[in-house]
């Protein structure tokens, strides 16, 4: 298994492009199966988890040609999908637990085929992960749902039928779902409680260029106006604030100015009031996000993750790491998930002064790190033992880099352009 190698201790200046979000791109390529037109996706970002569900999508008999990238100028690839003949409606175990974004395809298997068959992705390393909320959506719509022999069984042979949907907690992928399955439904649905994320917006942009009718996308009320059938659109994937957001922490933590290119400040609006106090300068430029850390060390301060607009889960451990090294003490709550301090034992092993007391984690910020071999657990966890590498001193190892690919396009070379001493290992040659 590949490996990352860091020798830290050097402060970041350069300029980062900024990739198509992962977590716009997976829903947006479910939203294909809801047309028997082709829908063309640009500034896609080449990761694991898009390919993916790009091969659970032709195992439903989705035909997907990829061209360069959108221009000659920009990063990212296009993809043409086209769902014209689904030949399987049935979602397999083996490929939906490697990546539990492929249940997305449950919604619009059902309202374009009336049935589908998906896998329940079981718990992953940062929690449980239920699907409760996608399940009672669909049948607010009207679907009859079995959970049998660890799949989900849903039928609407007659179609689904609008209705109020009230989520119970802000569900990212749920509203996506139901946002999708209601475009194809009878009358209309209205979803209280959505999801407020960027990535929600996007795919209502999409939806709306395929011909369906959403609105209030990226409040906590979206209402959808079913049609008889969607067609085909081209639509670009949003930058991944993601990324954005942790290569912001990345000057950070090592003191350096980045440019990020293509980043979206709206997006990361709650990161940069954080990283503000910490001492941390966010600013416009021409075209790019410009971050910069004032002089002397960064100063510890609290965080709580929350839905958004607020402070991203998916944040949580890069700006663990940068809080490790802070002056003074910073408490990070995480709210979202139930299992994801799992950089914290890897952290604290490059010494770091970390103690997790149920949801929370009291960092006491130290002057200095130390490089060590370190193991990544989850896609987020790998990526902030990378930043905490970047500012130790010596040379710190990462271990199962795997996990990096399935959210990080060509991490350690748009590091090492930055000036990073940074390489990939490739194991057994
Ligand atoms: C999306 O996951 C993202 N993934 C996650 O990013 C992100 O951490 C998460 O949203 C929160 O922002 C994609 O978009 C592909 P949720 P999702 O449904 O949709 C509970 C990454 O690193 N819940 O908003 O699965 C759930 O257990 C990944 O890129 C239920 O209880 O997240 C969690 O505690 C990790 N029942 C909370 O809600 C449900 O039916 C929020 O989950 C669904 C969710």
């Amino acid at each position: 298994m590949d490996r990352i190698r860091i020798r830290g201790g050097r402060p970041l200046e350069g300029r980062i492009p900024i990739g198509g979000a992962k977590n716009a791109a997976l829903p947006l390529m479910a939203a294909a199966l809801l047309t028997d037109e082709t829908l063309t996706l640009e500034n896609l970002p080449f990761l694991a988890d898009i390919t993916t569900l790009s091969h659970l999508l032709v195992q439903h008999g989705v035909s997907i040609t990829m061209t360069g990238a959108s221009s000659a100028a920009e990063t990212g690839h296009t993809l043409a999908i086209s769902a014209k003949h689904i030949v399987s409606m049935t979602a397999p175990y083996d490929l939906v637990r490697k990546m539990r974004a492929s249940v997305l395809v449950l919604g619009p298997l059902l309202a374009r085929c009336g049935a589908a068959k998906v896998s329940l992705p079981g718990g992953c390393a940062i929690g449980t992960r239920p699907i409760d909320l996608h399940i009672a959506g669909l049948e607010r719509l009207g679907a009859t749902i079995e959970l049998a022999n660890g799949y989900v069984h849903a039928h609407a042979p007659k179609g689904l039928v609008g209705a109020e949907i009230v989520f119970a907690k802000p569900s990212v992928g749920a509203t996506e779902n139901l946002m999708m399955a209601a475009s194809l439904a009878d009358g209309e649905t209205v979803l209280v409680n959505a999801a407020r994320e960027p990535e929600v917006a996007d795919l209502a942009r999409c939806l709306n260029a395929m011909g369906g009718h959403v609105t209030g996308a990226g409040s906590d009320r979206i209402a959808v106006s079913g049609v008889s059938r969607l067609h085909g659109a081209r639509h670009r994937v949003i930058p991944d604030r993601i990324e954005a957001g942790t290569y912001v922490i990345a000057a950070a933590i090592t003191g350096g100015t980045i440019d990020l290119v293509g980043a979206n400040i709206r997006d990361i609006a709650a990161v940069a009031r954080i990283l503000e106090e910490a001492g941390v300068v966010v600013s416009e430029a021409a075209d790019c996000l410009r971050v910069t850390r004032a002089n002397g060390r960064l100063i510890g301060v609290d965080v709580m993750t929350e839905p958004f607009p607020g402070f991203p889960t998916d944040l949580q451990a890069q700006i663990m790491a940068a809080m490790a090294t802070a002056s003074g003490a910073a408490m990070i709550t995480e709210t979202i998930f139930e299992n994801r301090f799992m950089h914290v034992p890897e952290l604290c092993r490059m010494g770091a002064n970390i103690n997790v007391h149920g949801a929370s984690a009291m960092v006491r910020g130290v002057p200095e790190l130390t490089g060590a071999q370190v193991m990544a657990t989850d896609l987020r966890a790998s990526v902030s033992l990378v930043l905490a590498g970047l500012a130790a001193k010596g040379e710190t190892i990462v271990n199962r880099v795997y996990h990096l690919d399935r959210g990080y396009e060509r991490l350690e070379e748009k590091l090492a352009a930055c000036g990073a001493n940074i390489e990939r290992l490739v194991d057994g040659g």
